[in-house]
């Protein structure tokens, strides 16, 4: 761990997660986190829908909910930031505390339900932003909606113009119901209804799906997308399950789990999506990645992106720049001249 975030942490450790987190985010904005200087290597390289990526590492959706840091945080050195879930309306999530830190597991536990300052205010800070580095859009809804399927529409039709993907969050285990939504019938009726509304913005259109799914909803959900032609899948939300080995107090706490326990199940359930996706569109592999090995193997598992957030929590922006360079060394020690050559090579 660098210095300068060991003594940071040493701060931020002792305060409630929630209210750490609100710190990280002014300390970007004010510029005090130091950026990746470091030109990333040629082979973790990566093109995805048309666009030429340094790296395959993402920030998660989750960290920068209402879009106040996306530049700061591509310049922590992520390849690819995703802001959100935005929702229509503004609204306060669920009461605190709702975040949890696993610390013994390396894991997190969130119960947030979507708090958020809506989309207006979000759309008024990413049109003020330069069109510069990769940035997703991850859209919800709000917990009262009566139609859920139009929130998603409404936010789509508005935010397709200023991202440079959108993903369709039907997979946050804290919001009641929202996983529904995963279904057949529902989700093809969702994604219908996105699609069409955002014909006048080509944008590549992402499902992000819970990594608790089984092998007959993972039948249905790539079904549905590839007969929509959508573009990719995020494999995935934070899980219900908890694992037996969970060492933390925290651990029956309510909410979606994250983090290094994480890991394998969700790497899991991306290796049984891209057996049925068979590389008609890209996968991105998000969940318990904390370092280059677990990043290269959601990689061999089929993913073309991978995203993170939980390990930041304990590491700080230093183990981007970690991870990137374990993940250069694994694909040189492999033979692999880049990112792309590897992908799904344990299929
Ligand atoms: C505090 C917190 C808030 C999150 N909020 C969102 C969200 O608003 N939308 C979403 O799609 N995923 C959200 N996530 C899920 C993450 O994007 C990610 O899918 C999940 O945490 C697994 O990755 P990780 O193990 O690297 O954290 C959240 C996760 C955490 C820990």
């Amino acid at each position: 761990m660098a210095t300068w975030y060991a003594l940071a942490d040493l701060f931020l450790s002792r305060l409630d997660a929630e209210t750490a987190h609100g710190l990280a985010i002014q300390g970007l904005k004010s510029g005090w986190v130091p950026r990746d200087r470091h030109p990333d290597p040629r082979s973790l390289a990566v093109q995805v829908w048309g666009r030429e990526l340094a790296n395959p590492i993402g920030l998660a959706a989750g960290f920068d909910k209402n879009a106040e840091v996306p530049d700061r945080a591509l310049a922590m050195g992520f390849g690819l930031v995703e802001i959100g879930s935005v929702t229509p309306k503004p609204q306060p999530g669920n009461p605190r505390p709702r975040l949890f830190r696993l610390r013994e597991d390396h894991g997190v536990i969130n119960r947030m339900g979507f708090p958020g300052k809506g989309l207006d205010a979000t759309l008024s800070r990413l049109r003020r932003r330069p069109r510069t580095g990769f940035v997703g859009v991850n859209i919800g809804a709000n917990k009262e909606s009566l139609d859920r399927a139009a929130d998603y529409v409404t936010c789509g039709r508005a935010l397709a113009p200023y991202a440079d993907y959108l993903v369709c969050n039907v997979s946050s285990p804290n919001t009641p119901g929202l996983r529904n939504l995963q279904g057949r019938t529902q989700l093809a009726d969702l994604l219908k209804r996105v699609q069409d509304a955002i014909t006048a913005t080509p944008v590549p259109l992402v499902v992000k799906i819970a990594p608790d799914a089984t092998d007959g909803d993972l039948d249905d959900i790539v079904a549905v997308c590839r007969e929509l032609s959508i573009d990719g899948i995020i494999v995935g939300n934070t899980t219900l399950s908890r694992p037996p080995s969970l060492a933390s107090s925290r651990r029956s706490e309510a909410g979606g789990l994250s983090g290094r326990p994480l890991a394998s199940l969700s790497t899991d359930a991306l290796r049984r999506t891209a057996r049925r996706v068979d590389r008609q569109f890209p996968l991105i592999g998000c969940g318990g990645v904390d370092s280059g090995a677990a990043a290269y193997a959601k990689i061999r598992a089929g993913a073309s992106l991978v995203q993170l957030y939980s390990a930041l929590v304990f590491e700080g922006p230093p183990l981007v720049r970690r991870i990137k360079g374990e993940l250069a060394s694994l694909l040189a020690r492999d033979g692999f001249l880049s990112v792309s050559r590897a992908v799904g090579t344990d299929l």
